[in-house]
């Protein structure tokens, strides 16, 4: 499976923080936030990455993530030019897609928690997976409408009066005929290819699925300063209280069989001193700490 991250637009609403630096390149506590869908994709077994941004911010993320393969994975860059819709990534990668499936992820979206995507992308076969997610502001996102049984009947982008609770995040996996069906895709209102359209189309031809996310997980939005500070304080929180780093892409390769340890031992090495180094470095101890203790 690809995956895409999409992290374009112009920020406004982070404005002045947002004249020199995009939204995904702000800080959300001790990483840049695109480390985070970055994560969400390793974590989920995507290896070969393409990264969409607007041709301002491009050579920016070309500088902070390279080739991948200081991370595992490879990472390839395509501009969209305008903010034509978060559904004309598919048209944009279309020779990176290939003939493959594909997860997009929003360069905004931050998850984190247990039994997350983990299954949905290890069983994806054709279709699409997209999620569901109890928030008390779904006016605000693509809202999912479920029957008694538990089916999705109902997609609505911005619904001004939403049909439930049920917010759809910013990861979408699709096979391949999501780049036909796009482009049979027209712009909506606001001239966008609109990924509820998408949506909408893969539950008219029945190969929707659509999960709901328990409410043990986090999906955080980081689009305001109130919530990209809000984002921090929960990473700060977690990562104080238990030693452990969310968004990690070094850690979640290491964990993924993407690096080995000696790999990420070097990665680590040509970082300066720093708390990040140091995390990585005792990642590595852990581990061959649990290595030892089972070949005794
Ligand atoms: C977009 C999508 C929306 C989705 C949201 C998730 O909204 O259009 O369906 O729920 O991302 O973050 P936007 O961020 O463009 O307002």
């Amino acid at each position: 499976m690809k995956g895409l991250i999409l992290a374009g637009g112009a920020g406004s609403r982070l404005y002045p923080l947002t004249l020199v630096a995009s939204k995904q390149l702000q800080p959300v506590y001790d990483k840049p936030m695109i480390y985070h869908p970055l994560t969400t994709l390793i974590e989920g077994g995507v290896r070969e990455i393409c990264l969409i941004s607007t041709p301002h911010d491009l050579p920016r993320f070309k500088q902070l993530l390279g080739d991948g393969s200081r991370m595992g994975i490879s990472i390839e860059y395509r501009e969209q030019a305008k903010p034509e819709g978060i559904a004309q990534a598919f048209l944009i990668a279309e020779s990176f897609i290939g003939n493959d499936a594909v997860a997009l992820i929003l360069g905004d979206n931050i998850f984190y928690g247990n039994n997350g995507f983990g299954e949905a992308f290890a069983e994806f076969t054709s279709g699409a997976t997209i999620f569901g997610y109890h928030v008390h502001d779904p006016e605000r996102y693509g809202v999912v409408e479920f029957d008694a049984d538990g089916k999705a009947i109902s997609i609505e982008e911005k619904p001004k009066e939403p049909k439930s609770n049920y917010a759809v995040p910013g990861l979408y996996i699709y096979d391949n005929d999501v780049v036909e069906i796009t482009k049979n895709t027209k712009p909506s209102a606001r001239g966008e290819l609109e990924i509820t359209a998408v949506n909408v189309e893969y539950l008219r031809r029945g190969t929707l699925r659509v999960e709901k996310l328990s409410r043990g997980f986090a999906w955080l939005d980081a689009g305001t300063s109130t919530s990209l500070h809000e984002a921090s304080a929960y990473v700060q929180t977690i990562e104080s209280r238990t030693g452990i780093k969310i968004g990690c892409p070094e850690e979640a390769a290491f964990r993924n069989g993407f690096l080995s340890s000696s790999q990420l031992a070097t990665i680590a090495a040509d970082m300066p001193h720093c708390e990040y180094r140091a995390y990585l470095e005792n990642v590595i101890q852990e581990s061959h700490r649990i290595e030892n203790s089972k070949s005794r």
